[in-house]
């Protein structure tokens, strides 16, 4: 790569055009991988780029060192945002401009990132389908483990009636933190304050298991874990009960370890697809786990 590629600190007042780029970025990643069949892939909306520039900034808050731009005269051609939480590093999002891609910024930029790695036994990232992202991943030491994502409308017939599930508060903070240690070997810790203002939180805490979800206004659970695969799928439920009558809901992020919830999917008639990775370094897949895209 030319002498002029600078890698430096991401600051806040990057991220309205870090937001920019990864939504161009993406954008294009989409047009370019999407299955005949999927919905057309779009801009994001205000409201996505209002929680993306939230995270963000959650993110540089706490964890400077893990985020990283690279810049040419001036200008942003690409950054990474990534934070540890206990002893595991994590990526939430690695992007360099469509134009730009393939030329040798990324590799600088994801090698700033995992400087913020230094002394995490583990790692962790949800990785797209471009095989340039899985190449650089592979090369930092992950194992690619290939993920799938359902989608389609809940025949609302099968919904069981689920008891027990009561709406959660910042006093299950600890009760949380502890099912994500036992399950992913990381706690939240600060990211439940994030996820509960932008998400509805449901937890479910009886002798037989514990666990929690966050849960978006469409059903989707845009984070769940449990101590046992029974607690998992009753709060998947509850979670897609959420949904609304004859509009397509999505479960993201399934490993195969986690045939739990395909079994939820399937019984509730929706339709199984590939997408991306959960990439990997000293860690096995989490269970019963639906990990979130950014923050794991
Ligand atoms: C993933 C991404 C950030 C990497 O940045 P980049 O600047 O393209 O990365 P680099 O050029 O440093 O590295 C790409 C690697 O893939 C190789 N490559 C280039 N084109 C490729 C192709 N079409 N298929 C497979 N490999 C390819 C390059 O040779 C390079 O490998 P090498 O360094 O071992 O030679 C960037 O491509 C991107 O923004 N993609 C779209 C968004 C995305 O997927 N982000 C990751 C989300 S988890």
């Amino acid at each position: 790569m030319s002498s002029e590629l600078l890698i430096r600190p991401l600051h806040i007042d990057d991220l309205a055009a870090a937001e920019k780029l990864s939504s161009d970025s993406f954008l294009e990643l989409d047009r370019r991988t999407f299955q005949r069949g999927w919905p057309e892939p779009s801009v994001r909306g205000p409201a996505r780029v209002r929680d993306w520039i939230r995270r963000s900034t959650h993110l540089i808050e706490g964890d400077a060192g893990g985020c990283w731009a690279a810049e040419i005269e001036g200008a942003m051609v690409g950054f990474a945002t990534s934070f540890r939480r206990d002893l595991t590093w994590f990526l939430a999002t690695y992007a360099v401009r469509p134009e730009s891609q393939g030329v040798g910024i990324g590799k600088p930029l994801l090698e700033a990132a995992l400087t913020h790695s230094h002394g995490c036994l583990r790692g962790m990232l949800s990785g797209s389908a471009d095989p340039k992202a899985v190449r650089r991943y592979r090369q930092a030491g992950f194992t690619a483990h290939p993920q799938m994502f359902m989608r389609g409308t809940i025949d609302r017939d099968v919904l069981p009636i689920v008891e027990h599930v009561r709406d959660g508060t910042a006093g299950d903070f600890d009760l949380m933190n502890s099912i994500d240690r036992r399950v992913r070997d990381a706690a939240h810790g600060r990211d439940h304050e994030l996820l509960s203002s932008m998400h509805r939180l449901i937890v479910l805490d009886q002798n037989s298991g514990s666990g929690y979800a966050y849960v978006t206004p469409s059903g989707e659970p845009a984070l769940l874990a449990a101590t046992n695969r029974r607690t998992a799928t009753r709060l998947l439920w509850e979670a897609l009960a959420a949904s609304e009558p004859d509009v397509e809901v999505t479960i993201p992020h399934l490993t195969p370890a986690n045939e739990w919830a395909l079994d939820v999917g399937f019984a509730a008639r929706l339709s199984v697809y590939t997408n991306g990775y959960l990439a990997l370094r000293g860690m096995k897949p989490p269970t019963p786990y639906i990990h979130s895209g950014a923050l794991l």
